[in-house]
């Protein structure tokens, strides 16, 4: 039986220079997961309008959140590099010593792929409260390849089940070196090529569709990544980059040469590097609670529009630099602290975050599309933007069924 939402609707982009398509009152028809009609209220056709019908009235509908780059699989807390950083201390200081990610990896090393994966359908579930339909997963901790496979195998694990968000998983196949790949370059270069060598295997396994490394100072550079990138290609999966998050050192370019969907953080890239990045249709995926808990100044979203690059914004889940789970969150700091229009901060969480993650039908409301879908107990779209902390999400619908319906609360 069909579902028919009515309130004000915002149903994605309305053109390219990024205004959103707002109807109100508007009306969307939900019918076998899909999104059957959708526009004015008073257009509604009168075989949808039959009283038989359920009806839901809502104060704001619009597509499900898209949370495009998250490290949501991780175990363990790292509470007391919060407070190292709040003392001062840096992010590379503090990895330097053994933290960081190392200290995540070490945390995979003793859990089972079961107990991953209960974390990560948990912290699903909280985001699924929030308004957040899709969710892009990393590996990244486990660092060795059979811990990088089990984390990738719990992932596997919590992306087939219907009552979560839609998981797509990302190998982070470079994100840091094992202590055993510290001692010299020859070790170094024999934790790359073990990493790129698993590639393939994964993609044959399908445990992933994307592959990532973090390509910065500290960490890995371009040599490192570019065969990393190859190899993914070359096994048909999709490329994206964690890139100039604390220097440039032509990561930008390098995601423009690969073809990548998206290079992440870009707090430190140059014009030319945002430019090559636009050519290419790689889109600038902005991390604002990453650089908030680092202490960053913002990227260069002035020089991002200019060279008209397509925005997205996402959460960076993780318990090192972004230790939070909320996409909105996120949203309301790419407002308040990167200046983003509220439609840029909409799209670049829904329509540009489904298109960056491969996903042409998801992150907007037209009909056909499967039906993800957010009932808001806010007043408009703008609300939105403010830094909540609390989910304001009322029913979300993925595939046209509940993930998560708000318990009633009285007043
Ligand atoms: O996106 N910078 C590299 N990777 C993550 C942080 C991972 C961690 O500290 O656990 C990021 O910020
Ligand atoms: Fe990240």
């Amino acid at each position: 039986m069909p579902t028919i939402f009515t309130g004000r609707v915002v149903a994605g982009p309305r053109d390219e220079r990024a205004a959103l398509l707002v109807f109100d009152p508007g009306a969307v028809v939900v019918e076998a997961g899909r999104v059957a009609w959708i526009g004015p209220r008073e257009a509604l056709p009168s075989t949808w309008a039959r009283e038989a019908f359920a009806r839901i009235d809502a104060p704001l509908v619009t597509a499900g959140l898209v949370d495009a780059h998250t490290h949501a699989a991780w175990v363990g807390s790292r509470h007391e590099e919060y407070v190292m950083k709040l003392r001062g201390e840096g992010y590379e200081a503090i990895a330097a010593r053994g933290g960081g990610i190392a200290a995540s990896m070490r945390a995979v090393e003793q859990a089972s792929v079961e107990s991953i994966a209960d974390a990560l359908a948990a912290r699903l579930a909280r985001m699924a409260s929030l308004g957040v339909t899709t969710v892009e997963v990393k590996s990244g901790y486990g660092l060795r390849a059979a811990l990088e496979r089990r984390q990738l195998e719990a992932i596997a694990r919590v992306s087939a089940r219907a009552d979560r968000p839609r998981v797509v998983a990302t190998y982070l196949a470079l994100h840091a070196l094992p202590p055993e790949a510290r001692g010299s370059d020859a070790a170094r270069a024999a934790h790359v090529a073990a990493a790129i060598a698993l590639v393939a295997e994964l993609a044959r396994a399908g445990l992933a569709s994307f592959v990532d490394a973090y390509v910065d100072r500290n960490a890995f550079s371009v040599d490192e990544a570019r065969p990393l990138g190859d190899a993914a290609r070359a096994a048909g999966l999709g490329v994206r980059l964690h890139i100039g998050q604390f220097a440039d050192v032509g990561g930008a370019e390098l995601a423009a040469a690969l073809g990548a969907a998206s290079g992440d953080h870009l707090e430190s890239t140059s014009r030319a590097g945002l430019d090559a990045m636009a050519r290419a249709n790689v889109a600038a995926t902005l991390l604002p609670l990453a650089s908030f808990v680092l202490g960053q100044a913002p990227p260069d979203v002035a020089a991002m529009r200019a060279a008209g690059l397509r925005l997205v914004v996402a959460s960076d889940a993780n318990p090192g630099t972004a230790p939070s789970e909320s996409l909105p969150l996120a949203m309301a700091f790419a407002a308040r602290l990167y200046g983003l229009s509220t439609a840029e901060v909409i799209l670049g969480a829904t329509r540009n975050a489904a298109l960056a993650l491969g996903l042409p039908d998801r992150g907007q409301l037209v009909v056909g599309a499967p039906a993800d879908l957010v009932a808001w107990d806010l007043p408009h779209e703008e609300a939105l933007l403010q830094p909540w902390g609390v989910s304001r999400a009322r029913l979300v619908l993925r595939d046209g069924a509940p993930i998560h319906e708000a318990s009633r609360v009285d007043a």
